[in-house]
């Protein structure tokens, strides 16, 4: 198949486009800037840059390049700074899922392309109800935290957009795999905690897994939602030290949940305390999806084994950004 990754030179789009080459298919690879496109190119993707907001260009990209199937993989998370505002983080993102998935759908209503498949979110966006493990004919949250009500009615038009028109929503779980990924710095820091019990569960996901099971939803009919996470969801209490001793860092301090909503914010309470997580059992089932990483436990340790060892020299040479909505407390609080 011809297939058009939006979003190819992202985190997620990196580790798809060599895995739908390697099953034989082309790629047009989108970014923003020449950079990306440099990205796409060096991954054996024919590079196109583009704003998946404009509309005229979004339907001139895909009429012209003719696509079999479209992948949507855009966020604009590479900056956010994750304050107690979660949809001020996310706005730009949220555009993409909103203005963005239309635009996309439109293009490919009118180019007869009828395989399409879109990054969606799992971890969180359940109904908080006190089941940890969720699926997805399971009700999502009616009530969302004040601060992310946004970010999840972009999600929902987006699973329900796509849907509408026969593609495949995938809610991803929490992405790992890179040494920049969101939550290093802040665990490094010792600024994401363990709030009250630690109870929140959360779903991860090894990015190499999540663009497997993403090659094999494009092979599938749709339409269909899948949640994309591995075999362990697990409360923050239980995957934060080990994540925390894979990065070679001290300890998660431990907050009582009237000081973290002091300091982060409600939603920071809600995630670390009654979100919950996801069961990947449909993807297994209708895909025929198997997982490198089965959880979390191997795949931390995996992946940032070396990246603890850089980190104990004097100067790290891997990048690393983000900061938790608890960024702004001292780093070496009691425990
Ligand atoms: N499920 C999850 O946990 C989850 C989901 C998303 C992201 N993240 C994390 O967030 C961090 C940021 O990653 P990211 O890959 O989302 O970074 P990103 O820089 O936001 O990359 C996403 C992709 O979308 C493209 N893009 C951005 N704005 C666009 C626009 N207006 N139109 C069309 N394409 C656009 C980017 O192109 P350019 O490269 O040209 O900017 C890139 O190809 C990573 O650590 C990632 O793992 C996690």
């Amino acid at each position: 198949m011809r297939v058009f990754v939006v979003g190819a030179s992202g985190a997620i789009g990196t580790r798809l486009v060599p895995q739908l080459i390697a099953r034989g298919h082309q790629v047009i690879g989108s970014s923003t800037s020449p950079r990306g496109a440099d990205r796409v190119r060096a991954l054996g993707g024919e590079p196109i840059v583009l704003d998946l907001l404009d509309a005229a260009a979004v339907r001139n990209a895909v009429l012209e390049t003719k696509p079999d199937a479209i992948v949507h993989q855009a966020t604009a998370l590479a900056n956010a700074r994750f304050g107690r505002n979660f949809d001020r983080a996310f706005a730009p993102t949220n555009r993409l899922r909103t203005e963005g998935t239309d635009n996309l759908l439109a293009a490919a209503g009118e180019a007869g392309v009828s395989r399409f498949v879109a990054q969606s979110f799992a971890s969180m966006r359940y109904a908080r109800d006190g089941r940890p493990v969720k699926s997805e004919d399971d009700p999502l949250d009616p009530s969302p935290p004040a601060s992310a009500r946004e970010a999840h009615a972009a999600m929902r038009h987006l699973d329900q957009a796509v849907t509408d028109a026969g593609g495949i929503a995938l809610r991803y779980g929490g992405f790992y795999g890179a040494p920049n990924d969101g939550l290093v710095e802040p665990v490094r820091k010792r600024q994401f905690p363990i709030v009250g019990d630690g109870g929140g569960v959360f779903s991860f996901i090894h990015l190499d897994d999540a663009a497997a099971a993403t090659v094999l939803a494009l092979e599938h009919d749709g339409p269909a939602i899948y949640n994309i996470v591995d075999d362990e969801p697990a409360p923050v209490r239980e995957w934060l030290p080990v994540l925390a001793s894979a990065l070679g860092a001290k300890p998660p301090r431990r907050v009582p949940r009237w000081l973290a909503r002091l300091i982060a914010g409600e939603f920071a309470v809600i995630i670390g305390t009654e979100s919950n997580g996801a069961s990947n059992a449909k993807a297994k089932r209708e895909l025929g999806w198997t997982l490198r990483y089965p959880s979390w436990r191997q795949g931390f340790v995996a992946v940032y084994a070396t990246l603890a060892a850089s980190a104990s020299e004097p100067r790290s040479p891997v990048p690393t950004k983000g900061a938790g909505p608890f960024a702004n407390s001292t780093s070496e609080g009691a425990r």
